[in-house]
């Protein structure tokens, strides 16, 4: 296994570059398995998420062929002709459930596995399997696979509210809408610019969608999509990330740049919090300029659907607060218990709680290097932000769930002055310990 060593205390000076967006690229490649054709995605980050998905969808029949290098996938769609998604690949990342409406939208049926829970706890896929029905699919769980099928020319179209707002139930259920035998409605649909990115995409392909970026969304079905050349957006948390790790680990008064993200895609929320700390803030086209205050102002937040603050960004924000001088609350409405990473960040000397679901931050503490666990991705992220302020050694174990998200992250980090590189560890070795 691979681990993270961090000598801290070294300046991030930038730039950091954004690379393109995970959570767009999984949809749109999901989107391609719709059209009878060749479907090509450029600007897709190369991380294991997009690999685990290329063979999930080869697994349907499609022929996926992925340039890391040069950033592009290339779908052949031509033939889907085996429309499961299997267990062995769906448990490793919970958007291959994205394939129940992908292949119900292509073949009529689907047989894909339950993605089950996640490292910080359960993550319920019900709207997504009440939609479906909505829409006209029978479905039937057997031995954790959902089984779905259609009557004779596929699903026919419905209207379906879904409470609470979901990212992934809204993307399914545009997959299967698209070219569904009727008209669709979906209600308290997510907002998310992952969400609208990927269906202008459709739109592209033929979909005649609208009400994209607003709650309600309305499909009217068509008989078949086309493929198209599109290109992807960029990685709106791996912005908001990196402009955090500037704030944290930038040297006070120097100036850091984050390039080539889309700052439209942040939300009002949390560009709000980041000038409540006192932060100085520069968006310009594709660059943000950030100064960092001598010491942040303590700002709670509280996460929200789009345009709120992003669940996947507290616990940046987190540490972030813990340079603060003052006491700040960090509360997640989306995932209750998404905490994972505060006992470890309670391991580097960071003075935080969780009651519920909120952690209280009490900033100033000095912050000391340790060994630390990941235990999914953005908690991982975190650990590394510790790391760069941290007073010695941080390492951060289990690095995998970082690959999952972040593209080259070390080498990010390293070109802009910090001091990180990876070592492979056998997790299992016996411990010597010293008596
Ligand atoms: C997506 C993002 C993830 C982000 C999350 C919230 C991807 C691949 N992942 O995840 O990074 O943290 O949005 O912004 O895009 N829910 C139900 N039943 C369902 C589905 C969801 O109750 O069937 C609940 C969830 O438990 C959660 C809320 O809805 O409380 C939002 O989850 P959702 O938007 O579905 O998250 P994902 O699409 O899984």
């Amino acid at each position: 296994m691979d681990k993270l060593v961090i000598h801290g205390g070294q300046p991030l000076e930038g730039p950091l570059r954004v690379s393109g967006s995970k959570n767009t690229a999984l949809p749109l490649m999901a989107a391609a398995v719709l059209a009878d054709g060749k479907t090509t995605i450029t600007n897709v980050p190369n991380l294991r998420d997009v690999t685990t998905f290329s063979k999930v969808i080869q697994v349907a029949g499609p022929n996926v062929q992925f340039d890391p290098d040069a950033h592009t996938v290339s779908i052949d769609a031509t033939t889907v002709d085996h429309p499961v998604a299997p267990y062995e690949l769906v448990k490793k990342m919970r958007a291959s459930f994205y394939m129940l409406g992908a292949l119900l939208g292509r073949c009529g049926e689907a047989k894909v596995s339950l993605p089950g829970g996640c490292a910080w706890g359960p993550r319920p896929v019900d709207l997504h399997i009440k939609g479906m029905r909505e829409f006209g699919a029978e479905i039937e769980l057997d031995e954790g696979y959902v089984i779905a099928r259609t009557p004779k020319g596929g699903l026919r179209g419905g209207s379906f509210r879904m409470e609470p707002s979901s990212v992934g139930a809204t993307v399914n259920l545009l997959l299967g809408a698209v070219t569904a035998a009727g008209p669709s409605k979906i209600e308290n649909a997510a907002m998310e610019p992952d969400v609208v990115a990927f269906g202008e995409a459709l739109k592209e392909m033929g979909a005649q969608i609208s009400g994209l970026g607003t709650r309600t969304i309305e499909i009217q079905g068509v008989d078949q999509l086309d493929p198209v050349d599109v290109r992807n957006t960029p990685d709106r948390i791996e912005l908001g990330t990196y402009m955090l790790m500037a704030l944290t680990a930038g040297a006070p008064g120097a100036s850091i740049d984050v390039t080539h993200g889309n700052h439209h895609h942040l939300g009002h929320a949390f560009k709000e919090a980041v000038d409540a700390t006192g932060a100085d803030v520069l968006y310009d086209d594709d660059t943000v300029t950030l100064t960092p205050p001598e010491t942040p102002e303590p700002v709670s937040i509280q996460t929200a659907t789009y345009p709120g603050f992003p669940t996947d960004l507290q616990a940046q924000w987190t540490v972030y607060l813990a340079l603060c001088d003052g006491t700040a609350t960090v509360t997640d409405t989306i995932y209750d218990d998404r905490f994972k990473h505060v006992p470890e960040l309670q391991r580097l000397g960071i003075d935080v709680a969780v009651k519920g679901n909120t952690a209280t931050v009490r900033g100033g503490e000095p912050i000391k290097g340790a060994k630390v666990m990941s235990t999914d991705l953005r908690a991982s992220v975190s650990l590394v932000m510790a790391g760069m302020v941290a007073d010695g050694t941080t390492d951060v174990l289990r690095v995998y769930h970082l690959d999952r998200g972040y593209e080259d992250l070390e080498q990010k980090l390293q070109d802009a002055g910090i001091d990180i590189h990876r070592e492979e560890y056998d997790e299992f070795a016996e411990p010597e310990l010293e008596r």
